[in-house]
């Protein structure tokens, strides 16, 4: 995923705590739109959930957010519905299937964590969201990877909206 010839560029951006990645999520989720999927990746702790708290509540989400790792979906309603999951246990194709996830993108917005597991099972239209740790305890790199026509023509204000996380 995201190696394909049409991924676009990489938006490098960095955040120094966690209130740094929610207000990144939160300038994110002004740009998109139904049926936009974001699929987050990163090691266990790197801020997928947190990433996804900061980005519901952008989106007027009022219930608190908290992580699927159980439940494999939870379905939020705000300014657009927000799905969100987590594949982390995700057993086989079978519960893969079960999930609906064509079902699921036509609806509102979805943010995957490690969704990169069932790549095979994802559009190639995505956001790819990739968090890994920096320096510092609470550093962290987040690369943004557009891939696919749902994401070109957003790009500059993608780079806009982020500004303030790319140029630390
Ligand atoms: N810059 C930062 N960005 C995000 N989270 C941070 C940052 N600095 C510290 N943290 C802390 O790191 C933790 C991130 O946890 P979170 O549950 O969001 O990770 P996750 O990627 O969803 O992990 P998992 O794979 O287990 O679901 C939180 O405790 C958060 O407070
Ligand atoms: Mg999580």
């Amino acid at each position: 995923m995201g190696m394909d010839a049409t991924n676009m560029a990489t938006l490098r951006c960095r955040t120094s705590n966690v209130e740094g990645t929610v207000g990144l999520a939160a300038a994110l989720a002004q740009l998109v739109e139904e049926g936009d999927l974001l699929v987050l990746t990163g090691d266990l702790g790197a801020g997928k959930t947190a990433f996804t708290q900061g980005f519901a509540k952008a989106l007027g989400v009022a219930a608190p957010v908290t992580s699927p790792t159980f439940t494999l979906a939870n379905r939020y309603e705000g300014d657009l519905v927000v799905n969100h999951l987590d594949v982390y246990r995700l057993e086989d194709t079978q519960e893969a299937r079960d999930l609906a996830i064509p079902e699921l993108l036509e609806d509102g917005v979805t943010l995957i964590e490690w969704g990169e597991r069932i790549a095979a099972a994802l559009p190639n239209d995505h956001l790819a969201v990739c968090i890994s740790f920096g320096d510092r305890d609470d550093d962290r790199l987040i690369a943004l990877q557009p891939t696919g026509e749902r994401w070109r023509s957003r790009l500059s204000a993608l780079g806009d909206a982020l500004e303030d996380w790319t140029s630390l």
